[in-house]
């Protein structure tokens, strides 16, 4: 069974590449490299032992798109590539318009060239928007309130009327909570460009010395401590969830949403005591303002992941704290060190 990874080298990606290839699957990888190295498809290769084919190729690029699928025999496609950060998507919607939708359509477009109908695209909790009461479960309305997750909502809503113009298409929406922590060997993990948006790369990044405190924005909230509450999931977790959806598109026909959570939130006080006490470091912090945009409390209701694709989360807070900073331990500044050297040499 040969799957393509559309932006494979990422952060989530990679460790689905892992999990696939565990799990017996044949991997065919594309990716841009705009928001990631090939670095980490060699440390891939280095975890599983495994070798795969890597296109460095722009979904964008139809012709370059359409010579993967001639040379390989696809029979799914797992489809992580895009942009995802909210403020730039704020700043220049169109690219993320273009990069996002565009680039989904010219995927799809391809694939149904190819008979290929069976997909797993990686959607988010962001479709669920500003929610009155938690736990959120598939069937809310949805609603964006930014660019970026405007595309994830029209993307969705795209696969919806493939799928109703062609009952064979099979295709699992999965909406990603917060995802955090790296792969037990410490040899992937997320390597953000410039200054981390998110909660836990930022804590890493003062554990680690190269900042030299968290911002934390707002504790006023109504919550127990008065910061912000997130379903962080174990990016691990998170991968192995993709192996049962990709399960599940091979054996049926249909469209369906899954929450990928855990089912529990953390405040943003308690994801820093867990990381100082799985990294011995202190992790300095300042309470600062509400960020823009942010809710108070966001976790997953993963009944229908659990009883339709026989998956849940597994690893807890610290594992996801231990295994966040071995990672950033080991490659203080991500992938860049080895490829820096690559370039001097
Ligand atoms: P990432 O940036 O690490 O990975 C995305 C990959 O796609 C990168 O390697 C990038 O180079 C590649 N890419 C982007 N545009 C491309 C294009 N036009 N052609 C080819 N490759 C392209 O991000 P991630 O955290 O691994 O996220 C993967 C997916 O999951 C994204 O679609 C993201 O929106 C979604 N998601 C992520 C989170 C999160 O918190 N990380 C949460 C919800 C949803
Ligand atoms: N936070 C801080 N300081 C920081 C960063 C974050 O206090 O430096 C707080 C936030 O206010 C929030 C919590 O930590 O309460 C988590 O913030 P993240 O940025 O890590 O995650 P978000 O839940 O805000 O955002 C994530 C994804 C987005 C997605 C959104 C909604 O990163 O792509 O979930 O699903 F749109």
């Amino acid at each position: 069974m040969k799957i393509l990874i559309t932006g494979g080298a990422g952060y989530i990606g990679t460790h689905t590449c892992v999990e696939l290839l565990n799990g017996g699957y044949e991997i065919v990888v594309v990716d841009n490299y705009s928001n990631s190295k090939p670095e980490s498809l060699d440390r891939v290769r280095e975890i599983t032992n495994k070798d795969f084919p890597v296109y460095a190729v722009d979904i964008l690029d139809r012709k370059a798109l359409t010579s993967v699928f001639t040379e390989n025999e696809i029979d799914a496609v797992i489809h992580f590539a895009g942009l995802k950060a909210v403020g730039e998507s704020v700043s220049f919607p169109l690219r993320y318009y273009y990069n996002n939708v565009t680039g989904t359509l010219i995927l799809c477009d391809v694939m149904r060239e190819f008979a290929v109908s069976k997909i797993v695209f990686s959607s988010s909790a962001t479709v669920y928007g500003m929610q009155e009461c938690v736990p959120f479960h598939e069937d809310l309305p949805l609603q964006a309130t930014n660019p970026y997750g405007r595309t994830k909502l029209m993307i969705e809503e795209i696969l919806h009327d493939i799928y109703q113009s062609n009952h064979n298409w099979s295709i699992a929406l999965l909406r990603y909570f917060n995802p955090i922590g790296a792969h037990h060997s410490g040899l992937i993990g997320e390597d953000p460009n410039g200054i981390p948006n998110n909660l836990v790369p930022y804590i890493s990044q003062v554990a680690v010395g190269k900042r030299d405190k968290l911002h934390v924005f707002g504790n006023d909230y109504p919550t127990h401590d008065g910061t912000g509450v997130r379903d962080y999931i174990h990016v691990s977790d998170l991968a192995a969830g993709h192996v049962k959806a990709l399960e599940k598109v091979l054996q049926t026909e249909g469209i369906e949403a899954y929450n990928l959570g855990t089912s529990i939130g953390y405040s943003v006080m308690e994801v820093i005591q867990a990381f100082e006490e799985n990294s011995g470091r202190a992790i300095p912090y300042e309470i600062k303002n509400r960020r823009l945009g942010d809710i108070a409390v966001s976790f997953a209701d993963s009944q229908k992941a659990e009883k339709e694709l026989g998956w849940t989360a597994k690893k807890g807070l610290d594992d996801m704290c231990r295994d966040a900073w071995r990672w950033q331990e080991k490659n203080p500044n991500g992938y860049e060190e080895k490829e820096q050297l690559l370039n001097k040499n």
